[in-house]
């Protein structure tokens, strides 16, 4: 699988991401061999910069973020295509000049007429830079066998009316296969790995259901706070920032029925199919949780709170915490609730899907025999620490009948010697094949803001979100929600 020829440009390239993700990633994959030889790397931004340097700047970025190791030929060859050009989003010379580069690529780089236009700027920006992409020319598709794409990141909208103009103006310039939507979880092994587990074993899916599942919680817990991101974070919040996307995006393929195949227009119309049926279960004042770190102690070091830290409104209510249930109205999942939760500042980084099963129907032992038995358990450990985990009870070694919870493992570190690849160098070569599997719909997102909207609205006027100390598993609240119905978080 390797891309034929073509060319990428970057609008945002004086972003966060652009130096730590995306730069990297193409470097990773030009090492890998993975990138056709001409390959030409454009960036478009307002700074008064030369080829040379902004070619400094992808360098810099390369080497201090790439994941492969640096080997000066591969990235002579990739420097070669390096260009930039000055200009704002609203210059009509800066996009025809960006055309007449394109251009020149074709013939002196070869790149064929193909072209992908990297949208990592805000999403006001984007009718602007669309609409430039088709006045100039650029968003056209010149002969048939040459294709134009362009990449959008989050967030797509804040809202399901807002997500839904962003996508009119998107594809009232690009059609809607030459959209390709970044939702960098589904780019990460581990996450992809959730079809292999449930759809190439027979182990696992006679019991993932209502008669044996109790409930399931997915978890997303980051230590880091919000320093230098509030341009981007404030008015916009956990939920919006990561359950919008990322975590409804674990929950579509934990609870999704099999695919006819893994055709993208299958395992798409699946996913389309679980989020109609996902509905946000109330009274939200009691299913529903949302907080905003305050100083405290993290790693050994003391970290500011929210309000505290630069450019964040001093009364901003921009939670950091949310947590939310969500019910999944199938024959599968009817009355098994789905707690999605997520945060800043909390205990440790851990991404992970619990499935939590129901107690056996019947004990035959003595009651003090089982009181250290859980519930059965299977944990999809995403992140940091690969793999799975299977949680089950087991005897106490001793002349007593006494069992206790112990665990069985798979981690990727064990099992492989082969190094998963960056989840955007993963994305950035699918859209350079045209491959568009891991890419959501605009379905899917109009559809997951349809889930979230009435819980934010609930939120909009339910006052300020609910202070929780840092280093903490989040604000008091979420253990209630879940203590409500007998149940806990699980401290992963
Ligand atoms: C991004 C969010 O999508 O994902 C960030 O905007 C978050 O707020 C990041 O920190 C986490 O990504 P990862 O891959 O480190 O889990």
């Amino acid at each position: 699988r390797i891309a034929g020829p073509c060319g990428l440009v970057i609008f945002g390239v004086t972003g966060d991401l652009s130096r730590k993700k995306l730069m990297p990633a193409i470097y990773d994959l030009a090492n890998r061999g993975l990138l056709p030889p001409g390959f030409s790397l454009v960036g478009f931004a307002r700074r008064d910069w030369a080829d040379e340097d902004f070619g400094q700047i992808v360098y810099d970025a390369v080497k201090q973020h790439a994941r492969t190791p640096f080997r000066q030929e591969v990235w002579d060859r990739l420097a070669e295509g390096v260009r930039f050009v000055q200009g704002s989003f609203d210059d009509d010379e800066a996009f025809d000049n960006l055309a007449a580069t394109v251009k020149e690529l074709d013939v002196v780089r070869g790149t064929g007429g193909n072209h992908a236009f990297y949208l990592s700027i805000p999403p006001g920006a984007f009718p602007v830079v669309t609409k430039q992409l088709a006045r100039s020319g650029l968003a056209d598709q010149t002969a048939t066998d040459q294709w134009r794409r362009v990449v959008i990141e989050k967030p797509f909208g804040h809202d399901l009316a807002s997500a839904k103009e962003l996508n009119a103006i998107v594809n009232d310039v690009f059609p809607e296969e030459s959209v390709f939507r970044i939702d960098h979880y589904l780019g990460k092994e581990t996450v992809q790995n959730m079809l292999a587990l449930r759809f190439a074993n027979q182990l696992f899916e006679p019991i993932w259901n209502a008669n044996y599942v109790d409930h399931v919680q997915i978890t997303m817990a980051e230590d880091i706070g919000l320093g230098g991101r509030a341009g981007y974070y404030d008015g916009i919040g956990a939920a919006r920032d990561v359950i919008q996307n990322h975590l409804l995006q674990l929950l579509a393929l934990t609870a999704m029925e099999e695919p006819v195949s893994f055709h993208p227009g299958d395992l798409r119309a699946e996913k389309i199919k679980v989020l109609s049926a996902t509905k946000p279960i109330g009274p939200f004042n009691e299913t529903t949780a949302r907080g905003q770190y305050t100083g405290g102690w993290q790693g050994g070091q003391k970290v500011p709170g929210l309000l505290e830290e630069e450019g964040f409104a001093k009364d901003s209510t921009t939670e950091t915490f949310a947590a939310i249930t969500l019910g999944v109205d199938t024959r599968r999942w009817a009355g098994v609730p789905f707690y999605l939760r997520t945060g800043k500042r909390l205990g440790r980084r851990v991404t992970e899907i619990a499935v939590i099963f129901k107690r056996a129907p019947h004990l035959p032992f003595d009651d003090t025999a089982t009181e250290e038995l859980g519930q059965n358990a299977l944990v999809v450990r995403v992140q940091p620490d690969e793999g799975v985990t299977l949680r089950f009870g087991s005897k106490v070694p001793s002349t007593t009948m006494e069992v206790r919870d112990v665990t069985m493992d798979f981690s990727y570190g064990h099992s492989f010697t082969e190094a998963s690849p960056e989840a955007y160098e993963r994305l950035i070569l699918d859209m350079l094949l045209g491959e568009p599997s891991l890419f959501p719909v605009n379905e899917e997102v109009e559809l997951s803001w349809e889930i979230l909207d009435p819980i934010l609205k609930h939120w909009r006027s339910s006052g300020k979100p609910e202070p929780y100390p840092a280093g903490t598993w989040g604000p008091v609240s979420a253990d209630k929600m879940l203590g409500r119905s007998g149940r806990n978080w699980r401290r992963p």
